[in-house]
C-alpha cells in the first residue's frame, strides 16, 4: 500500500512513522509513505496557502487552488488514490473505516490547517473523517491516527499474529476488550483473577466474555445495542447498568 500526506508541515509525519512498528512495516515493504509539501503548489513569493474568509470573521481559510493543483499532480502519478480529508465536521472515524481503507492500494491524506478549508475543496474527497469531538490545530494528527490504525491491519505489519485474532474476536462481538494481566501474579497488593491462573481454557474464555460485557456496560453502554448478547448476558449487562455490581 502507498500512503501519502499533503500538508504544510510534511516533516511532522516521519518521527512517528519511521519508529517502532510503523518503521518496521515500512522497512519490510508492508507500506510506503510519502509526504508532500502543499506550498510546492503555490505561485507567489510568500508561498501563500491561506486567505481571509468571504463574509468576514476571524482566522484564515486554506485557499482552494494549491490543494486542487496538488491533487491534479499527485493523482496523475500512478493509480488513483483514495482521497481522505480531516475535519471535526467529518464522519466519526472508527475501526470499520480502518478495515475498509486497509483494502485500498493507495491512500492520500489531505491535512488542513488554520481555521478550515474552502468548502469547494471537499468535492475532491472520497471520505471526510473526524477523530473525535474536539478541535485540533490541523489534520496531521488525525492523519497519523488513521494511518496507524490502517497499517496495523495490513498483513505482516504486526509480528504477533495472536494479537489480531483476539482483537477481531472483540470487534466481531461488538464489545470492548477484556482485561489482561501478566507476571507477577501479585503486585503492590493487587492480584490477578484466579481463573486466569487455572489453565482451564474453557473457564478463561467464559471469564473473558463476561469481563468484556462488564467493561462495555460500565464504560461504553452505547455499544451494547449493537453487541451480540444472549438473554443471560443481557441480564448481566443490565445489572451492571443498574450499578448492582461494583468493584
Ligand atoms: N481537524 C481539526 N480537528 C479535527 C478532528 N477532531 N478530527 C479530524 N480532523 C480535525
Amino acid at each position: 500500500m502507498l500512503i501519502e500526506a499533503l500538508s504544510v508541515i510534511p516533516e511532522i509525519f516521519s518521527p512517528y512513522l519511521d519508529a517502532s512498528i510503523m518503521g518496521r512495516a515500512q522497512k519490510s515493504g508492508v507500506f510506503e509513505f510519502a509526504a508532500h509539501d502543499l506550498r510546492n503548489w503555490t505561485h507567489d513569493r510568500h508561498r501563500t496557502v491561506d486567505d481571509a474568509p468571504f463574509g468576514g470573521g476571524p482566522g484564515m481559510l486554506m485557499k482552494p487552488a494549491p490543494i486542487f493543483e496538488a491533487l491534479d499532480d499527485i493523482c496523475s502519478r500512478g493509480p488513483m488514490p483514495h482521497v481522505v480529508f480531516f475535519s471535526p465536521c467529518g464522519a466519526r472515524f472508527d475501526q470499520r473505516h480502518a478495515e475498509r481503507l486497509a483494502t485500498k492500494e493507495r491512500i492520500l491524506c489531505v491535512c488542513g490547517r488554520y481555521e478550515g478549508i474552502d468548502e469547494r475543496v471537499y468535492t475532491l474527497a472520497d471520505d471526510v473523517f473526524s477523530i473525535g469531538d474536539y478541535v485540533l490545530t490541523g489534520g496531521e494528527l488525525a492523519a497519523l491516527v488513521l494511518i496507524d490504525s490502517v497499517v496495523r491491519l495490513l498483513p505482516g505489519a504486526l509480528g504477533d499474529e495472536a494479537s489480531s485474532v483476539d482483537e477481531s474476536f472483540s470487534l466481531e462481538s461488538g464489545l470492548l476488550e477484556y482485561a489482561q494481566y501478566t507476571r507477577p501474579s501479585e503486585y503492590r497488593g493487587m492480584g490477578v483473577p484466579e481463573v486466569l491462573l487455572s489453565g482451564d481454557h474453557g473457564r478463561v474464555d467464559e471469564w473473558r466474555r463476561r469481563n468484556a460485557i462488564e467493561r462495555t456496560a460500565r464504560w461504553r453502554p452505547d455499544l451494547l445495542d449493537q453487541a451480540d448478547l444472549d438473554s443471560d448476558e443481557w441480564a448481566f449487562a443490565r445489572s451492571i447498568l443498574r450499578g448492582e455490581l461494583s468493584d
